[in-house]
């Protein structure tokens, strides 16, 4: 079996000797002034994803990205390239456009002047009555912009280090997965009374699983010893997870095993197992040699490049401070929370369900959204409402995770609540947190 090779940058995501112990107190998840400095110090010096690089195929094709009082947009050049600008006109300051499109040039809605796609004053009323035409000089104000993983990325700090060394080593990891062929099957934007934090905390551990979500060790292995839990200097980290049975947390007998689909799906039988382990462990490296044999025939081209683990096994990641990247063999889940510009009990958390595309195939199993036809999705935007507003989520992984979003913030604003008391495999958490008091404490 090919075992991946270790990053040099790997840290041990179990071990907390390698972290300072600074406290994760409740008042990082509601202090304004707390929200405030992530504002100043972290957020206007990060990479910030705008959308997908698929929403821009034609020149003129833009995406806005709104982010607490903040807006850019993200254009797609003549030559190919792609601009980000500030979404305020060069005039006197008016947000350009509401909501991403497809326009020749940018209309200011106030007094007429427009913008070229690439940032340029093209025409004005009344030019002459300037002390000098602005035409062909004025500019809107550029921030840098890049892609990676088929995402458009900006970021508004001048001096930030280029997109692939913020990333790192997350592009080298994951560079088996052709990740520009992905296809958004779900996109939402939902609401939520939670802290931003909440997300990157719960997607930084797994521990929580087994309580939260007790559908998914009979088909991912969560158990603590069976996952590599990794962690990088610039924030970073993952839990790999082998997609297979846990063996301590069996699917009670006389119910359908889930892996059992799995394995049928690659012409494996899984009643030619002796006994539950053989199944999960022998069943598991079967699978491996079933889709590395059988791969190209049945159109799973994504397959091409990985290598055994990749084939059969979910590596779970967080890039900082608040992306998270769900890998598993045929779906990549983008989750995402951002701030509200003026409550920090609030966030909107973003939702991707994206498959890689398989000849022939017109539906795809989403884990996280269900069964979706195999197309770009429309955005949605809903509020969570104690679940009631995403009905179509409803007893899904990431539904149980929102559920326990709004109890958390609420506990935070306890008096008897002044630091967590973490497992090993929460090391991550506290990770997170030291990585942005870097951040907030100019040391990063
Ligand atoms: S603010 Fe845009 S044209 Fe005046
Ligand atoms: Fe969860």
């Amino acid at each position: 079996m090919q075992k991946p090779e270790r990053h040099p940058l790997t840290m041990d995501g179990r071990d907390r000797a390698l972290l300072r112990g600074d406290p994760m107190t409740g008042d990082r998840y509601y202090s304004r002034e707390f929200a405030q400095r992530e504002w100043e110090q972290m957020w206007t010096r990060i990479w910030h994803v705008a959308g997908r690089v698929s929403e821009l195929e034609e020149a003129g094709d833009f995406i806005v990205h709104d982010f607490m009082n903040e807006s850019v947009i993200c254009v797609r050049q003549r030559d190919g390239s792609i601009r980000a600008f500030y979404n305020a006109c060069g005039h006197r300051g008016m947000r350009l456009v509401g909501e991403s499109g497809h326009v020749p040039a940018f209309h200011c809605p106030y007094h007429g002047w427009v913008w070229g796609s690439d940032g340029v004053l093209e025409d004005l009323p009344d030019p002459d009555d300037f002390p000098q035409n602005p035409c062909g000089t004025r500019k809107l104000e550029e921030l840098r912009c890049d892609t990676w993983g088929g995402f458009v990325w900006y970021t508004m700090n001048e001096n930030a280090p280029p997109l692939l060394d913020y990333l790192e080593p997350i592009p080298e990891l994951y560079k088996n997965y052709p990740m520009d062929t992905l296809v958004r099957v779900f996109w939402m934007k939902i609401d939520l009374n939670t802290n931003w934090k909440f997300a990157t905390d719960n997607f930084s551990e797994s521990y929580h699983t087994h309580t939260a979500h007790p559908q998914v060790p009979p088909w991912i292995d969560q158990d603590v010893a069976s996952a590599r839990h990794e962690m990088f200097p610039n924030g970073h980290g993952r839990t790999v997870q082998p997609m297979r049975p846990s063996l301590t947390e069996r699917p009670p007998e006389g119910t359908e095993h889930p892996f059992d689909a799995v394995l049928r799906q690659w012409d494996i039988d899984p009643d030619s197992y002796p006994d539950y382990e053989t199944k999960a462990m022998q069943g598991w490296r079967d699978l491996k040699a079933a889709k590395r044999q059988l791969w190209k025939e049945r159109g799973y081209l994504h397959y091409e490049h990985m290598n055994d683990e990749e084939l059969t096994d979910s590596p779970h990641t967080v890039i900082f401070p608040n992306v998270t990247l769900s890998f598993l063999p045929d779906n990549v889940i983008f989750f995402r929370t951002e701030p509200h510009p003026e409550d920090p009990n609030k966030c909107t958390f973003d939702l991707w369900c994206m498959a890689f595309p398989v000849a022939g195939m017109t539906e795809v199993e989403s884990i996280m959204a269900g069964m979706q036809p195999l197309e770009e999705a429309e955005f949605d935007h809903r509020q969570f409402d104690g679940g009631r507003g995403v009905p179509e989520i409803e007893g899904q992984i990431v539904y149980q995770d929102m559920m326990l979003a709004e109890g958390m913030q609420r506990g935070m604003h306890s008096r008897g609540y002044r630091d967590a008391y973490l497992a090993g495999q929460e090391t991550r958490v506290r990770f997170f947190h030291e990585v942005l008091n870097d951040y907030l404490e100019g040391r990063k």
